[in-house]
């Protein structure tokens, strides 16, 4: 059978993942963040005071790792033995945990195939760094979604205020400027535009545009 997949990459901030949830919602499919999915990994790693920088302690955690992923109610949760830790993700030391981690080939390999197998098993977007390029290099749609690095670090800043986390604007775009570096210098997978990606810039666009933009192009094919 023929699935649908939908691959939205870019940087963090670009709103991919307001993009990849308003698709998903509009063709009744389902959304996979698989960043999420490094976070999960990053928060077990630091829940079990693992040393990131420390390659065999790495390898020891994936070895032994219990993570699943699931669909409940339509909604993905990345269960850490049994436990859903969505809610425990998004923190800023999550998220650099979660770059740092994710340069692992033993992180990518592991996780990489349990992508695979949701996009095998349901009609899904899914939203990242590598899925165009590495994870599902023959998706018919694929997109790359990118912004100024300005209006991403003042979209996130705005993100974090809204979550009652109060943090300095030129904190929030360092730590976005280098986690940028990280994600796209890494050697395996790193983060870039597949060639035959559609790119699409938001710096200027507000997220209807967005998303009123990727439906009627899907809807044309
Ligand atoms: O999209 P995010 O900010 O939740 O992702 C967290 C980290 O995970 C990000 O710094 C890079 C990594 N990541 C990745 O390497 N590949 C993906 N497909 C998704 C995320």
């Amino acid at each position: 059978m023929n699935r649908i997949n939908i691959a939205i990459d870019g940087p963090s901030g670009a709103g991919k993942s307001t993009l990849a949830k308003a698709v998903s919602k509009a063709l009744h499919i389902f959304y996979l963040d698989t960043g999420s999915m490094y976070r999960a990994v990053a928060y077990a790693a630091v829940k079990a005071g693992i040393d990131i920088k420390n390659t065999y302690e790495v390898e020891q955690l994936i070895e032994k790792i219990d993570l699943h992923t699931v669909y409940v109610d339509g909604e993905q949760q990345n269960l850490l033995d049994g436990e859903n830790v969505m809610p425990y993700i998004r923190t800023p030391e999550i998220s650099k945990a979660a770059s740092d981690i994710s340069a692992y080939p033993c992180v990518r390999h592991k996780l990489v195939a349990m992508q695979r197998e949701v996009a095998e098993k349901y009609d899904v977007v899914l939203d990242g760094r590598d899925i165009g390029t590495y994870v599902l290099p023959n998706a018919e749609y694929k997109y790359y979604v990118t912004a100024d690095a300005g209006e991403r670090a003042r979209r996130r800043h705005l993100e974090l205020a809204h979550k009652g986390i109060d943090k300095d604007y030129d904190d929030v775009l360092r730590e976005m400027k280098i986690r940028d570096n990280n994600d796209s210098t890494r050697s395996f997978a790193p983060l870039r535009q597949a060639d035959d990606a559609i790119l699409i810039d938001t710096t200027h666009m507000s997220i209807d545009e967005v998303v009123g933009a990727v439906l009627s192009r899907l809807s044309q094919e």
